[in-house]
């Protein structure tokens, strides 16, 4: 691993400075862009895709992601970093690695961190282009004193027989004094799969199995995460290869998990059926952590990696996508809840508020309840209605089609003016949160029930909103401006 030293940290000084220039060559632009969010994390310049590292260390919250400086598109990835002592403000830490060395020089993908004896580990994908183009793929890990600055160790895992080189994104957790890990991976076949190491140290590796006899489930599963919750072993992941089907599947890629029981001595999981996490249009790669609070805390990436990334209209001001905002998931059964962090009410200042609101076959405008940057919660109280609407701005729409038991978000496409749509079943609506940012929407449903996570570009001085009733609804209003901690 001799690369690491002499002429690879010269290397590697070089293009953490191309990036630093890139940030400061395009910042007054990408500041300057309408559509930039204002308590979202989002890429200083370039690309951001896979939340990574998500950490609880020494005081603060880590959460890095998968960056490309140098282009609104994918290529040699870099850790980019942020910190948080409470997850709402941020502070952009130096790059936490760059794609500088023998084994990584073609991105280093996505991975996780842990924290072991006070220092922080990080374990990540090295990405290698030979020269004909073939992916070589090596898990690599670098450690870190005080959390910032982080010191290649080099792979600690090669490519092992039966797979293909689509074989990245470690997750690593400690279980019963052992330390595990979690491989997205294809198989010879060309069948998604995820497979499962022990360490006993965090350097040496045993390859136990794979976890998943799942045989017809997509040709790769992206990002893997497995963490328990009440008892049972959850596996988040994100397949691809997987046909629409019905209202569900509806995005190019999907992510959503698995509940079920890993039997840590055969090596050997038992599931149930997939689920996705998010219906909305914009989700992938999500991660998790335990924080100190003993929360299982998420942050997903408000993208899905080439659907219509060419058409973003931030991408002329030379950045695209950003994080969703961090969420606390809960199992009720064997469903996923997915909430906003409590600490979002910190965002929260001016709140307006309207009791027992009642609509009938009409749209309603009510003062005051508008705005690009907000929370909106709307409280159902009575509803013998056909559906109800949320309008917002000039084109995104939200309905609850009491009849058909049916819950639609509509928005302009990215690529066009027409609109599109993403749908649930839901038996019952009795309330609704909406984070709204500019150019994002997420929307939790009945608390977290479902979620529909999503960018919108609509008209920017379109900042309205109505409600529309078929039939009697009667509803509670509150809407809170949420401050911009973002942009500096
Ligand atoms: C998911 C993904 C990962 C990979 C990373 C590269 O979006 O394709 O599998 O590690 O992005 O940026």
């Amino acid at each position: 691993m001799n690369e690491i030293d002499g002429i690879h940290t010269k290397y590697d000084k070089e293009i953490r400075i191309g990036a630093y220039d890139a940030i400061k060559q395009y910042k007054d632009i990408v500041n300057q862009d309408p559509y930039r969010l204002h308590y979202h994390l989002m890429p200083p310049v370039g690309l951001l895709n896979d939340p990574n590292g998500f950490v609880y260390y020494k005081g603060l919250y880590h959460l890095f992601y998968q960056w490309n400086p140098f282009a609104t598109e994918h290529g040699a990835k870099f850790w980019g970093h942020f910190s948080s002592r409470d997850l709402v403000r941020w502070k952009e830490e130096q790059i936490a690695l760059a794609p500088s060395s023998s084994f990584d020089k073609n991105g280093c993908y996505s991975g996780s961190a842990v924290v072991h004896d006070d220092q922080l580990y990080l374990f990540y994908t090295g990405n290698v282009r030979d020269e004909a183009g073939n992916r070589e793929t090596y898990q690599c890990l670098a450690i870190s004193e005080d959390g910032v600055d982080f010191v290649k160790k080099g792979p600690v895992i090669e490519l092992p027989s039966g797979y293909t080189a689509h074989f990245r994104d470690p997750k690593v957790w400690k279980q019963d004094d052992k330390w595990y890990m979690v491989i997205g991976a294809q198989t010879e076949k060309e069948t998604g799969t995820v497979v499962l190491y022990r360490s006993t140290d965090l350097c040496n590796w045993q390859y136990l199995s794979l976890i998943s006899d799942e045989q017809e489930f997509g040709y790769m599963w992206e990002c893997p995460d497995l963490f328990s919750l009440q008892n049972k072993d959850i596996l988040l992941f994100s397949p691809q290869g997987i046909e629409p089907d019905g209202y569900r599947y509806n995005n190019i890629y999907q992510s959503g998990y698995f509940v079920g029981k890993l039997d840590y001595q055969e090596a050997y999981y038992e599931h149930g059926a997939f689920k996705e996490l998010d219906r909305g249009f914009d989700f992938y790669a999500p991660q998790t952590t335990l924080d100190e609070k003993g929360r299982r805390l998420v942050f997903g990436w408000m993208g899905v990696p080439e659907e219509n990334e060419q058409d973003h209209p931030t991408i002329e001001s030379y950045w695209i996508h950003a994080m969703t905002i961090p969420r606390q998931l809960l199992l009720r059964g064997d469903k996923l809840y997915q909430q906003p962090v409590d600490e979002l009410v910190n965002l929260r200042t001016e709140l307006i508020e309207y009791r027992h609101v009642t609509m009938e076959d009409n749209q309603l405008e009510l003062q005051k309840i508008s705005g690009k940057s907000l929370e909106l919660v709307v409280e159902v109280k009575e509803h013998t209605n056909k559906y109800f609407s949320v309008f917002l701005g000039k084109t995104t729409r939200i309905t609850f089609d009491q009849e058909n038991k049916v819950f639609t978000l509509e928005r302009k496409s990215i690529n066009g003016e027409e609109l599109e749509t993403r749908h649930c079943h839901l038996n019952k609506l009795s309330r609704l949160r909406i984070f709204l940012d500019t150019s994002s929407i997420e929307i939790f449903i009945n608390d977290g029930e479902e979620v529909f996570t999503s960018r919108i570009f609509d008209d920017q001085e379109n900042d309205t909103i109505s409600f529309q009733s078929k039939g009697k609804t009667i509803v509670d209003v509150y809407k809170w401006k949420l401050s911009n901690v973002m942009n500096k």
